[in-house]
């Protein structure tokens, strides 16, 4: 997608849209001023009269605005100025793009908000301006024949008098590639597990990492029986579909540099095993390999990117199915670093595939790790659909993490971990079991994970309720969400 950045009175741009955004309360920004002048005063009357109100994700199309030389308008709003974030603008934005996407090859033209830069710079609104438009133009209906959602022909931003247009050019680059990266992991999540499966999987992963000169590696059957992943092989063997793992490095910064590893929870479908899952559950569990998607996901950003840091990339990929080689419950599995593990749930598979790939990657020698995996019901009835939760062994680490994802506007919040329950995991005929109960659920599958990490400073991030949805809305379309790309990009981009 063709943008640009400029400096120009926002009644003359010309366009198919001119997208303005209006803060709640108050009067016009300066900003707006001469538009609403070129107008007649239409944003003023329309303030008056309450059809515009500024409030965070509200719409209203000027069809028809002569004295102004694009075609249409459309007023967003983004809600109280004081409470403007990465997370409004992000709503704000989205909303926007979804509103103008719908018609072919539309030109854009975009008013950077000139709101208070002690909230908000300048860069990092144009940036997440950038993300959202590009994530907007892209919808679920990956096999519709008409998908109705197009990519803008161009997109124009707008800076407020006064500003530095180089700098906000950059910003508007990062954001289009993280835009990219979301609808990357947007797709992988919405092909089916007939398209996506662990070998074509590692194919996509090969490809991206050959385009952008990132070292991969895949790992088929024999060398993963060879590393002993007995657990993860225990989860693949019921499949016809054979297991990868795959490892990605990206080194931007110096031998010398700390290494940050990210790990992939990739069931590319979930049947639950023998311990089937109802209809209901199943029918979207072509998401399981969410995780994986976001490594896959931020490795390409941060290779796009050129950033100054050393970067591990690690996901297992296994499908979850029934067969007459299905692992059973009562099986007790080899993992990797020794442990033994007793079965007593065949759908509490993700911890059993993290647990080998986390042991691996430990084995690399990394500094510090971040797993992402769409791993439990539970974490989804303790926080909702739009909040991660966070589980670690390191306060420090995990704290960069959550600094990370309040700036990039994506809600995280973290979960205990206290050793009660790891003591639901006492196996008596194995090291370990596979599951509790079901009262902490999150937070067991949490420890569970704890036992392969070792030493390292480690965050497990249970994406298993924002990384999909079910229902669009007029923020957000349904499926793949592509969420924490934003923050983990923000957590590895060095602070000046
Ligand atoms: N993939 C599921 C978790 C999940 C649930 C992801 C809903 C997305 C939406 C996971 O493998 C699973 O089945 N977890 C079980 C664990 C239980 C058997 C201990 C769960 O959460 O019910
Ligand atoms: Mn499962
Ligand atoms: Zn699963």
């Amino acid at each position: 997608m063709e943008s640009r950045v400029i400096m120009e009175p926002l009644a003359s741009v010309s366009a198919d849209w001119l997208i303005v955004g209006v803060t709640e309360g108050a009067g016009l920004k300066k900003q707006l001023v001469p538009l609403d002048e070129a107008i007649g005063g239409q944003i003023t009357r329309l303030r008056e009269s309450g059809d515009v109100t500024g409030k965070l994700g509200e719409t209203l199309i000027v069809p028809d605005a002569p004295g102004i030389a694009a075609t249409r308008l459309l007023i967003i709003g983004l809600g109280d100025e004081a409470k403007l974030d990465r997370c409004s603008l992000r709503k704000a934005f989205t909303t926007a793009a979804l509103q103008v996407s719908r018609q072919p090859k539309r030109t854009i033209a975009c008013a950077i908000p000139d709101i208070d830069r002690d909230l908000l710079s300048l860069e990092a609104v144009a940036q997440e301006m950038a993300t959202s438009l590009t994530v907007g133009c892209v919808g679920p209906g990956v096999y519709q024949s008409d998908p109705g959602r197009h990519e803008f022909a161009s997109v124009t931003y707008l800076v407020p008098d006064g500003s530095a247009t180089k700098k906000i050019e950059t910003a508007v680059g990062v954001g289009h590639t993280l835009g990219d990266a979301v609808n990357l992991v947007r797709e992988l999540v919405n092909r089916t597990a007939a398209d996506v499966y662990p070998e074509t999987f590692a194919q996509r992963a090969g490809q991206i990492a050959q385009e952008l000169g990132l070292q991969c590696d895949i790992l088929d059957e024999a060398r993963i029986k060879q590393e002993r992943m007995g657990s993860l092989m225990g989860v693949a063997q019921g499949s016809d579909r054979p297991p990868r793992v795959v490892i990605l490095r990206y080194q931007g910064g110096t031998a010398r540099d700390p290494v940050t590893a990210l790990i992939g929870k990739g069931v590319t479908f979930d049947s639950g095993g023998l311990s089937l899952k109802p209809t209901d559950s199943m029918k979207t569990m072509k998401c399981d390999m969410a995780g994986a998607a976001t490594v896959l996901g931020v490795m390409s950003a941060v290779a796009r990117l050129k950033l100054p840091v050393n970067v591990v990339g690690a996901v297992g990929l296994v499908e979850n199915m029934v067969s007459g080689s299905s692992y059973k419950l009562g099986d007790v599995l080899t993992a990797r670093n020794g442990t033994t593990i007793e079965v007593l749930n065949t759908d509490a598979e993700g911890r059993l595939v993290l647990a080998d790939v986390l042991s691996y990657v430990v084995d690399q020698k990394v500094d510090r790790m971040i797993d992402l995996a769409t791993l439990t019901g539970s974490c989804v009835i303790a926080l909702g659909e739009n909040i991660t939760g966070a589980f670690t062994n390191d306060q420090t680490w995990c704290d960069q993490v959550l600094s990370a994802s309040s700036s990039a506007g994506e809600r995280i919040w973290q979960l205990p971990m206290d050793e009660e329950f790891a003591e639901q995991l006492k196996s008596d005929v194995a090291d370990i079991k596979n599951v509790g109960t079901r009262w902490g659920g999150a937070s067991i599958a949490a420890k569970f994970l704890e036992k392969f990490v070792a030493s390292v400073p480690w965050v497990h991030l249970d994406i298993a309720g924002p990384s999909f949805t079910e229902k669009a809305t007029p923020q957000q379309e349904s499926g793949g969400t592509g969420v924490m790309v934003r923050t983990l990009v923000e957590l590895l981009t060095p602070k000046e």
